[in-house]
């Protein structure tokens, strides 16, 4: 996968994205053949278990990027800009994402807004670095707006096509839609060249994303009407886990396939 391939698959083929912030998740990604890996920023909250997005910082996804990278070395890595690393000014946004491609080895970043923030997708598309853009819930602006779904009435849906067209026009290769109504996403994907990636936007968009953790089922507690469980990790880890327990209590492991005898 390349910008271009990415672009001409629209009306062509749905685009398949994934996060992942590990290597060994990231081998798997490739292995099975996932269009694009996201090194999202929402490693804040199923990694380190933070409430939100906003603490997460360039270096923490430039680290989580390095290891993504050695994993998938050549599948095409989108990597978050966190919340704090674009908007004050176009030079820090660029020198931000220049850092996690450089760095990290993202092919491109991703930017959470919209019309305000055409001028810096301008400036990083500019030098080189293709920047995909991402609308509806936006969770780095839950202070602001809360966590709600989007594209409800018409007004709604007109500001997130205002908001896809100025992210196209300044030169994003695809768009990602969170949490938004189905109308919404088919309204914007119509409008719009480049794909749109939905996540909780229905089956219109170009592409689906989910967050990996969420789509194996690893937080019992996690129960998100958009997501859907194709794994449930957390009771097989848990099995596991229980077994291997009770297996060194009970003296069961290890097992002479286990062990090493001298000569
Ligand atoms: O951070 C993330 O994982 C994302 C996806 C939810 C699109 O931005």
């Amino acid at each position: 996968m390349n910008v271009a391939s990415i672009i001409s698959s629209k009306n062509r083929k749905k685009l398949t994205v994934l996060t992942a912030y590990d290597y060994a998740t990231a081998k798997i990604l490739q292995e099975a053949g996932i269009d694009i890996i996201l090194v999202g920023d929402s490693l804040g909250t199923v990694v380190m278990g933070y409430p939100h997005t906003i603490p997460v910082t360039v270096d923490e996804i430039i680290h989580h990027t390095k290891a993504v990278r050695r994993g998938a070395p050549d599948s095409f890595i989108v990597s978050d800009l966190p919340f704090g690393s674009y908007g004050s000014s176009v030079e820090e946004s660029v020198r931000n994402a220049v850092r996690i491609a450089k760095l990290g080895g993202a092919n491109a970043v991703k930017l959470e807004g919209g019309v305000e923030f055409a001028d810096i997708v301008s400036s990083i598309v500019k030098i080189g670095l293709p920047v995909m853009g991402h609308i509806g819930l936006k969770p780095q602006s839950f202070n602001k707006d809360g966590y709600r779904v989007t594209g409800k009435t018409d007004t709604d849906i007109n500001k997130l096509v205002d908001d896809a067209l100025a992210l196209e026009s300044a030169g994003v290769f695809a768009v990602v839609i969170e949490v938004a109504t189905e109308e919404a996403a088919k309204v914007i994907t119509e409008k719009v060249k480049v794909p749109t990636i939905g996540i909780g936007a229905g089956g219109f968009t170009d592409g689906q994303v989910l967050v990996i953790n969420d789509m194996l089922g690893m937080d019992k507690d996690i129960n998100l009407k958009h997501n859907k469980r194709y794994a449930n990790l957390h009771d097989t880890i848990l099995q596991a886990v229980k077994l291997y327990i009770d297996e060194v209590n009970d003296g069961k492991f290890p097992s002479d396939a286990n062990v090493f005898h001298k000569k």
